[in-house]
């Protein structure tokens, strides 16, 4: 049974992008370039600088913009603010060089007593099938935190609870209904290109209760899971039992 590690970013973001039913759900995405980052600011509240290949936050820049043709700058190493046209060159000291970056369009995600979280779902394939066998909403630690990622002090919350009690008034069960169509297609499109048996999708969900994609997982991890859902817990569990029996045959 085969199952691929495919770790660039925008390796799993191409094929979404050229689907014509995801392409809406994809936020803008480009490598990163100084007339590609220039662009985006222009277009957008704010961008996201983040490394093609990279995980658990890490590297991962915020530039916002604030009024006046100026740019606040977040990262892991604080904020600073600059006037627009000095942004890219305040940023490249920040990037390390053998790396190939992504600029992408920032998604304003919806909050949870003040704090941005995003949505992690888990799909599997124990037999021909796709299933949803997590979902859980991950809540940044601050109001002003640039990731939602666990290992960045995000906490996991049970996703259904989480979206009845958001600051923004979002319809609970439209919500739902576009995570779970927008990770089938998501995992169905990926696995035409890589042969997979899991993913784990980061998705977000705007202020306005829109779904979006922001990456895929081939080799999640889902610690702390067990505690907030404990039914989806085994479920995950059966099938990743199912998925190793098959690997083995
Ligand atoms: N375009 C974006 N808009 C808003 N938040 C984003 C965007 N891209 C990333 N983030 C935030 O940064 C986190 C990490 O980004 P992600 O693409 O998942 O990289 P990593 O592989 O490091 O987890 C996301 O979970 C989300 O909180
Ligand atoms: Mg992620």
């Amino acid at each position: 049974m085969e199952h691929a590690i495919v770790r660039s970013k925008m390796k799993k973001g191409l094929p979404l992008m050229g689907d014509p039913f995801m392409k809406y759900y994809v936020p803008d995405t480009d490598w990163l370039t100084s007339p590609s980052f220039n662009r985006m600011l222009k277009s957008y509240t704010s961008v996201f600088v983040k490394p093609d290949i990279g995980r658990k936050g890490n590297g991962i820049i915020r530039v916002r913009n604030i009024g006046r043709k100026r740019v606040e700058i977040s990262s892991q190493q604080g904020t600073i603010a600059c006037p627009r046209d000095q942004a890219y060159s305040k940023i490249e000291p920040m990037l390390q060089p053998n790396k190939s970056y992504l600029v992408q369009q920032g998604i304003n995600l919806a909050t949870y007593k003040r704090r941005p979280f995003d949505v992690r779902v888990v799909l599997q394939k124990p037999s021909g099938i796709w299933r949803a066998t997590l979902m859980c909403a991950k809540v940044a630690p601050r109001k002003s935190s640039v990731v939602t990622n666990v290992a960045k002090g995000a906490k996991d919350y049970n996703l259904y609870r989480l979206l009845r009690r958001t600051d923004q008034i979002l319809k609970t069960s439209e919500v739902m209904r576009d995570l779970l169509d927008v990770s089938f297609q998501t995992a169905q499109i990926l696995n035409a290109k890589f042969p997979l048996r899991i993913v784990g999708l980061d998705l977000a969900v705007d202020k306005r209760g829109k779904v979006w994609f922001l990456e895929a997982n081939t080799k999640p991890d889902n610690v702390g899971l067990e505690s907030i859902d404990r039914r989806l817990h085994r479920k995950y569990l059966k099938a990743k039992r199912i998925i190793r029996k098959a690997s083995e045959e």
